[in-house]
């Protein structure tokens, strides 16, 4: 399919959107911690609302300098509102297509996004070209098939995950992209490759299983309406998920992970 298409699907619906800004890098990029000190600069590209930016911004401090890009107006809107008290902290609504910038970076962070976007390795390369010499690529990425339920969830959310990988597969994203990642890194001349598990694992005895699990029923009440519009289900359907699988959660289901690689790599030096 197009490229069009694949923009138009990887676009964030306007909707607000409570996955993103759950998200903190302590809890949702925990492999940045280890390089995150005083006086770095960083981008970080698909930053969406911001959320994990933000805490990128206060481990670099005021001496560091943290830029976050993505395509979506109302999201860099919404990042945009918090930036006035941290002077190092600056987003841009840029497609890290276009993004033009003479400006290096010792790190370029990149999570759930290769995911969305029909050409990865070009995008690989882009950020690549955006380090400085020694600067570190990390990217935080998705495997949706190898995402492990117990016990399995209702039919009606099992049909709901199949369209969905069905939908992102016609326009051209790689449901398994995080088990690319590493030969792609080492394809395009990254060093020091480095492959870490970062699955996501919630369990009913966890505080928080109901709402981390949830979202596959945000996933439906979010995106499903463009497979509706696309014709990949049918309305009765998604909502029958959502009904169905918020059941699961409150009943019989016992626990959902995610499975999701964490994969740096180093510039070299000249
Ligand atoms: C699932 S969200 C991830 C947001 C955040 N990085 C996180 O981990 O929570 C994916 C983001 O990628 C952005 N995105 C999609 N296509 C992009 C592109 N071509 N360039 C930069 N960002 C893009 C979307 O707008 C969206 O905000």
């Amino acid at each position: 399919m197009s490229n069009e298409t694949a923009n138009r699907r990887a676009a964030m619906p306007t909707v607000a959107n409570p996955i993103l800004e759950r998200r903190t890098v302590e809890n949702s990029n925990r492999n940045l911690l280890k390089h995150l000190q005083p006086g770095l600069a960083v981008l970080d590209v698909g930053c969406g609302s911001g959320a994990i930016t933000r805490g990128i911004a206060e481990r670099v401090g005021p001496q560091g300098r943290v830029l976050g890009i993505d395509p979506g107006e109302t999201l860099i809107a919404d990042a945009q509102r918090h930036t006035a008290e941290v002077p190092q902290l600056a987003f841009q609504q840029a497609d890290l297509f276009n993004f033009e910038t003479d400006e290096r970076f010792d790190m370029v962070t990149c999570a759930r996004v290769l995911q969305w976007l029909n050409r990865p390795e070009e995008a690989l390369v882009r950020m690549k070209n955006l380090l400085k010499p020694g600067g570190i690529l990390a990217v935080l990425d998705y495997n949706h098939e190898r995402i492990e339920w117990s016990p399995e969830p209702p039919a009606a959310m099992q049909t709901f995950y199949a369209a969905f990988l069905k939908w992102r597969q016609d326009a051209g994203f790689n449901n398994a992209i995080a088990d690319h990642l590493r030969d792609l890194f080492e394809r395009n001349g990254l060093e020091e490759v480095t492959v870490e598990t970062q699955f996501e694992i919630s369990r009913k005895e966890d505080a928080g299983f109901s709402v981390a699990s949830r979202i596959w029923a945000e996933v439906a009440e979010i995106r499903g309406p463009q497979l509706v519009r696309d014709g990949y289900i049918s309305e009765e359907e998604r909502l029958r998920a959502i009904e169905e699988y918020d059941q699961w959660i409150a009943t019989t289901g016992e626990s959902m992970q995610l499975y999701l690689l964490a994969v740096e790599g180093r510039m070299s030096q000249p």
